[in-house]
């Protein structure tokens, strides 16, 4: 197996709530670099930063005005390549984010697009006349619920709209124009050159939109959209066409150059991911989905989370690479909404931890996580950030709830929930800035912190460690297929996972109740060892015939 990324454990940095070197309230680079060794001690060996870009920060950072530099409040392309050097020489792989999709109004290309309708850079962006009485294109909506709800913004100076998926300040790109095209493989084989790794790849799936723009046949939703604007998602993502641009991308620059692409699979689903991923196709190595872990995901029933991971596997035995996440920087906090964040928060972490890392692909650990950060829960809308969430909250309104309703509705699935500052010690903003953080802290940081984990043997952190510890160990857990037992249990997973030389077994109790185990003889009449629990000192669940609330173990045959 020589891709490296097949073993990697990914660790996602968002920059701006990691750790602030100067003060300023805001994480920055030479903060990042001063944690790597702890990152190293975590098992990790691979980053993936958030973007980092110069940006006005509409939307922290992917909304880029400048792809090859670095935003200011970070630091600059010099600071960048010490921590690169640093991390390669600590056995750190560093894959950047890469927003193809969109870029800021800010940037030059668009500063220069709207100027005239014969400028050189019109034809970078999607720029159409309005209809005969003046109005919108079409009937799609932004995602970002901005302004009037359109995905088109009318530009007073050239009078026609440019089209804009999300905010009205992140214009979508042009990629049917072939210059516009050029000048990104420029840019990504510049960054190759500067030593990165790879590519995560924003809503990759949507560069192309539905030829002709026609009108969506969706209905607008009377709490959710804006007006006529509907839900148009589908007219822009994974349509026809896509593919060649993605081979493109992989002819000029990816597969030229040998480096990881990892894509966002908004709209990538297990009927069309090969499409994407097959090696053969020469696209893309790897892919998230959406289907575990997303924005709008409220909960994870046993069945589904069976179900879903064993559609996965079925696209892993046919050579795709999947990546195994439950949260990141776009949804709330794992263990708020999949496990228990009250009496149970370090136990059911350590169970979602240990599904993340011994499912078939690649673990993405979200920063945080790995100490068991919670969802915040703000008091004001005046508090949050995240442009869904005041989207959202700004059409609930407007079409009728009740303020505090439409609070209580949207802040469970905040993207903020991700990106309060990382809780370092239980000291002042939590060891994160001397400065006053860009964002609220979660008050819990007294509680929940790095330095606690470090000084406790029975922390989330150093279960991670021997998760990360056991990926390297076992072969299995990179090469094995997946079967599952007891498919039809309510609480429980219970699943082998075989290669050639090993075999493997989980038992997880997925809930907060007590369970009875009866393993079927297949698996009670093996010898096993157990290599990791999380409730350790109590005896393997095998001779004791129950779990224990979210109670998880992993055993080796021997
Ligand atoms: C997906 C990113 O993960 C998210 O944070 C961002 O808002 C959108 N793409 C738009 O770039």
């Amino acid at each position: 197996m020589s891709e490296w990324w097949k073993k990697a454990v990914v660790y996602e940095i968002y920059c701006k709530s990691f750790c602030d070197s100067d003060g300023d309230g805001i994480g920055d680079l030479r903060g990042v670099m001063s944690k790597l060794p702890i990152l190293k001690d975590l098992g990790v060996n691979c980053i993936w930063f958030a973007p980092i870009y110069t940006s006005p920060q509409v939307d922290n950072g992917y909304d880029v005005a400048d792809y090859q530099d670095i935003e200011p409040d970070y630091g600059n392309l010099e600071i960048f390549k010490e921590l690169l050097d640093k991390a390669h020489s600590m056995g750190i792989r560093v894959i950047m984010d890469m927003v193809l999709n969109h870029s800021s109004d800010q940037h030059r290309w668009f500063q220069e697009s709207r100027k005239s309708k014969d400028n050189p850079y019109r034809n970078y962006y999607i720029w159409k006349a309005p209809k005969e009485d003046g109005s919108e294109p079409n009937n799609w909506g932004n995602y970002f619920k901005e302004g009037n709800g359109s995905m088109w913004e009318y530009d007073e100076l050239t009078g026609e709209y440019y089209l804009h998926q999300y905010s009205v300040k992140m214009p979508d790109l042009n990629w049917e124009y072939e210059p516009l095209r050029k000048e990104i493989y420029k840019m990504l084989n510049w960054w190759i050159d500067f030593g990165i790794d790879g590519f995560r790849l924003d809503v990759i799936p949507r560069l192309k939109k539905t030829p002709g723009f026609p009108d969506s046949p969706n209905a607008p939703d009377p709490l959710k959209d804006k007006g006529r604007f509907v839900n148009a998602r589908d007219m822009c993502t994974d349509v026809p066409g896509i593919h060649d641009f993605l081979q493109e991308l992989n002819a000029e620059v990816f597969g030229k150059r040998g480096c990881f692409t990892v894509g966002e699979g908004a709209g990538i689903n297990p009927q069309n991911a090969l499409m994407y991923i097959a090696p053969e196709r020469k696209e893309l190595d790897s892919v998230y989905h959406f289907e575990l872990c997303s924005r709008t995901r409220y909960s994870l029933p046993v069945d589904y989370y069976r179900n879903t991971q064993k559609n996965w596997a079925a696209i892993m035995e046919q050579g795709g690479w999947v990546v195994q996440h439950l949260s990141n920087h776009d949804s709330a906090r794992q263990v708020s909404c999949y496990g228990d964040d009250g009496e149970y928060r370090t136990r059911s972490a350590k169970t979602l931890a240990t599904l993340t890392h011994t499912m078939p692909g690649i673990p993405f650990i979200y920063q945080g996580e790995e100490i068991g950060m919670t969802n915040v829960y703000y008091d004001s809308i005046e508090d949050y950030d995240c442009c869904y969430t005041l989207g959202d909250y700004d059409t609930l309104v407007t079409n009728g709830m009740d303020p505090a309703e439409a609070l209580r509705t949207v802040a469970p699935r905040s993207r903020d929930n991700a990106r309060t500052p990382y809780q370092w010690t239980a000291g002042e903003n939590a060891g994160f800035t001397t400065g006053k953080p860009w964002i609220k802290l979660n008050p819990r940081y007294t509680e929940i912190n790095l330095e606690a984990d470090l000084a406790s043997e029975d922390s989330i952190f150093a279960y991670y460690r021997k998760l990360t510890d056991m990926r390297k160990e076992n072969p299995a857990i990179v090469e094995g297929d997946l079967q599952f037992y007891l498919e039809q249990h309510p609480q429980l997973l219970v699943y082998t996972r075989t290669c050639e030389k090993q075999t493997l077994l989980v038992v997880a109790n997925y809930s907060g109740e007590k369970v009875n185990v009866s393993l079927p003889c297949v698996l009670s009449n093996g010898n096993w060892k157990r290599i990791l629990s999380n409730t350790e000192g109590r005896p393997a669940a095998f001779g004791r015939g129950e779990m224990a609330p979210w109670e998880v173990e992993v055993y080796t045959m021997i």
